[in-house]
């Protein structure tokens, strides 16, 4: 068996995962097709190119609006996992939902979450891979709207909605990271597991990886590349196994990054912290979940030992129950 063939076929977990983004590229644009909705160039070939994360949220945003009907959120999800078992050997995944985005357009919290879990349940029926639902708030949002989200998560309880994140960007990028700290207390008091998206990118800093842990309180980061930039941060959070969910190949677009040894998560492996990979957004960066490995993991100089701690931080740094997780192991 080729090394990249090994990589692509290991047993795979991904944290890291926004739902829209599971959508295949032929979907998207026959979905935008039936609706009318104008996505920002139908070459796909422009379609998935962006200047930076700004430019990329633009695509995404019209994304979300093609999904619409109940089958077409169902149905999203089902081909999503069965896409995602051919192309890496998915196991399980953790999905961030954004239902802020759904809000604006006259789909409720219930309404949205219903038949993706539907979807999601039945695949891991016929295909064994289990899930988990991180419940997003958007950064473009108010912090009161954000703890209304939070009340929403509290008053319909599903099984599968385990945590709460932070996606998206803040316009100017300019406001405090700290802001959404009521909400985030409100879900640590309800029992959800929390995270954040932080140091993404050069608009970024490692305060605001700071801040996500000692503010904010999560027990994840999502991407988190700018703690490198802090030698003391880094140290502590490799001593407290803080889980970073990385998604090598989008930097690579949005941050114009080449994946070789000297990229950041590369330093972020060698500096011991608990690194795992996923996709963040598969159609979008022209990525699945083998490729993350057979592409990123191999272009780092990591190592077969190497790649299975990182697919077992994956198992580590997951939401969901130890039988799971031991079931994944
Ligand atoms: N929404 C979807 N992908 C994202 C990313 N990489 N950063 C911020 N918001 C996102
Ligand atoms: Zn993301």
């Amino acid at each position: 068996l080729a090394y990249p063939d090994y990589l692509r076929l290991l047993p795979k977990t991904e944290l890291h995962c926004h739902f829209v983004s599971t959508l295949s590229a032929a979907r998207l644009i026959s979905l935008a097709d039936r609706y009318g909705v104008e996505l920002p160039t139908t070459d796909p070939d422009e379609l998935f190119d962006y200047s930076d994360l700004a430019d990329f949220l633009v695509a995404f945003r019209a994304a979300t609006d093609v999904l619409r009907s109940p089958d077409d959120l169902a149905t999203t999800a089902y081909d999503g996992v069965r896409a995602a078992v051919i192309a890496g050997n998915l196991r399980y995944r953790e999905y961030g939902v954004n239902p802020q985005y759904f809000a604006t357009r006259g789909i409720g919290y219930t309404e949205l979450l219903d038949p993706v879990i539907d979807g999601l349940r039945a695949a891991e029926r016929d295909l064994g891979v289990g899930f988990r639902i991180v419940v997003a708030i958007n950064r473009r949002e108010s912090a009161r709207s954000a703890v209304e989200l939070v009340e929403q998560m509290v008053r319909h309880p599903y099984a599968e909605v385990v945590a709460l994140g932070q996606d998206d960007l803040t316009p100017e990028n300019t406001e405090d990271p700290g802001r959404f700290a009521e909400a985030y207390a409100l879900a640590k008091r309800h029992g959800f597991k929390t995270t954040a998206h932080a140091g993404e990118t050069a608009t970024a800093s490692a305060e605001d990886v700071r801040i996500a842990v000692d503010v904010l309180g999560v027990d994840r980061i999502d991407h988190g590349y700018r703690v490198l930039d802090d030698a003391e941060l880094t140290a502590r959070l490799r001593d407290r196994h803080l889980p970073f969910a990385t998604t090598p190949l989008s930097t690579r677009v949005l941050s114009k990054w080449e994946l070789d040894a000297d990229h950041r998560i590369a330093h972020m492996i060698r500096a011991g912290l608990n690194v795992s990979v996923s996709t963040d957004d598969g159609v979008f960066f022209r990525t699945d979940i083998g490729r993350e490995y057979s592409e990123g993991l191999l272009d780092f100089g990591i190592d077969a030992a190497g790649a299975q701690a990182i697919a077992l931080a994956g198992i580590d740094g997951a939401f969901c129950d130890d039988d799971e997780k031991a079931r994944l192991r």
